[in-house]
């Protein structure tokens, strides 16, 4: 189409005609004006700006002119390109004006709403009442002593002063470990500790054990084959009873509250003389209610054993039992945790259920 011609008449050359330029001004700002997007803009600015729209071909037409027509022609194509460069630049800033308005209600992000993050885990209630008595005992001066779980039958029993046929044996329903002439159980009370702690501490001694036990209980709604017993043995010159009973009042005010005191009742234990029975005041009802739930009416609720240490057991851990005396005791740890939490099946405590823990909170 371009090229020299010099017989050229601009009235001839369609490209060029003032109405074509003008509607193809018309035809490029609507155009414009109907893109509703940066990419239909793109496109339209293709084929309205373009190397082959119709003003750039007509724009290649001029060159051909003679050139008295070349500036009439070079004005009209000129100015009409600009004004379409100029809608097409003011479209793209209002197109982009209404991209980047929608991206901020499209992409926002409400902080408040509730996330799907993983609930958090809590802490099991037997830990934390487990942590509370550590603490209560670290705080009266008594360190925290550990055995095995899997411990020496002899640790067991005959330090503690179970005959090897003793009755006693028969009290608890053990757990032997294959090979059963191995010598070798899972601990069913954390009594064994005492001897533990006297043969390697000695004495002055005053420790406390939180930890499991096993037995060969069926799991129902008061039993289960493992369970938490908390330990207490003091060693010393001069320890009596009325150190005992003033240490268990202690731990049972500060676990249940001012008031809730304990109560001894005659009993036996190979490994302390005398032994008790150790009853906590009702902590609902603290004796004035007969009709009470938590203990049955009887105003007190059965929680472990105690007694001054057996002389059997100081001397078998080498204590001189004319010089030291001692005093000892054990409780359950789930127990207290179901009569202080109302549970009344012991299921509950070990099935791992989260909906259990939670209400318990984060409490240290
Ligand atoms: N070990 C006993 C039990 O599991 C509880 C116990 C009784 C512990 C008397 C003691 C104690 O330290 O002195 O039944």
């Amino acid at each position: 189409m371009s090229g020299p011609n010099t017989n050229y008449d601009p009235v001839e050359v369609a490209a060029l005609d003032p109405t074509q330029v003008e509607a193809a001004v018309a035809d490029a700002l609507a155009a414009a004006a109907a893109a509703d997007s940066l990419d239909v803009l793109k496109a339209a600015r293709t084929a309205h700006q373009g190397d082959r729209s119709p003003l750039a071909l007509a724009n290649r037409e001029i060159g051909a002119l003679p050139p008295s027509a070349k500036a009439e022609a070079g004005k009209r194509v000129g100015q009409a390109r600009v004004r379409v460069a100029q809608a097409y630049a003011v479209r793209e800033v209002e197109l982009k004006a209404e991209r980047d308005a929608s991206l901020l209600v499209d992409e926002a992000v409400d902080v408040t709403l509730p996330t799907d993050r993983r609930p958090m885990g809590h802490r099991h209630p037997t830990e934390l009442m487990s942590q509370r008595i550590a603490d209560l005992f670290v705080g009266m001066g008594w360190e925290i002593a550990e055995g095995p779980e899997v411990e020496a039958e002899w640790f067991n029993f005959d330090a503690l002063n179970f005959d090897a046929d003793h009755p006693a044996r028969q009290m608890q329903d053990t757990f032997y470990v294959d090979p059963p002439e191995g010598g070798l159980v899972l601990r069913t009370h954390t009594s064994p500790v005492q001897a533990r702690a006297l043969l390697e501490r000695g004495v002055p001694v005053y420790i406390a054990c939180i930890g499991r036990v096993f037995r060969t209980d069926e799991l129902d709604a008061t039993h289960m084959p493992a369970f938490h017993q908390v330990e207490g043995l003091a060693v010393d010159v001069g320890l009596t009873m009325a150190n005992l009973k003033g240490t268990l009042d202690r731990m049972a005010t500060e676990l249940f509250g001012d008031g809730i005191t304990t109560r001894l009742r005659p009993s036996y234990f190979p490994f302390t003389e005398p032994s008790a029975e150790m009853d906590l005041r009702c902590f609902v009802c603290r004796g004035a209610d007969p009709q009470c739930r938590t203990c049955k009416g009887t105003g007190w609720i059965e929680w472990g054993g105690c007694g001054m240490v057996n002389r059997n057991v100081l001397t078998a851990c080498g204590v001189d039992p004319d010089v030291y005396t001692g005093f000892a005791f054990g409780m359950g740890i789930d127990r207290a945790l179901m009569f202080r939490t109302g549970v009344s099946d012991m299921r509950e405590m070990i099935e791992g259920d989260v909906r259990f823990d939670a209400p318990f909170g984060m409490e240290i």
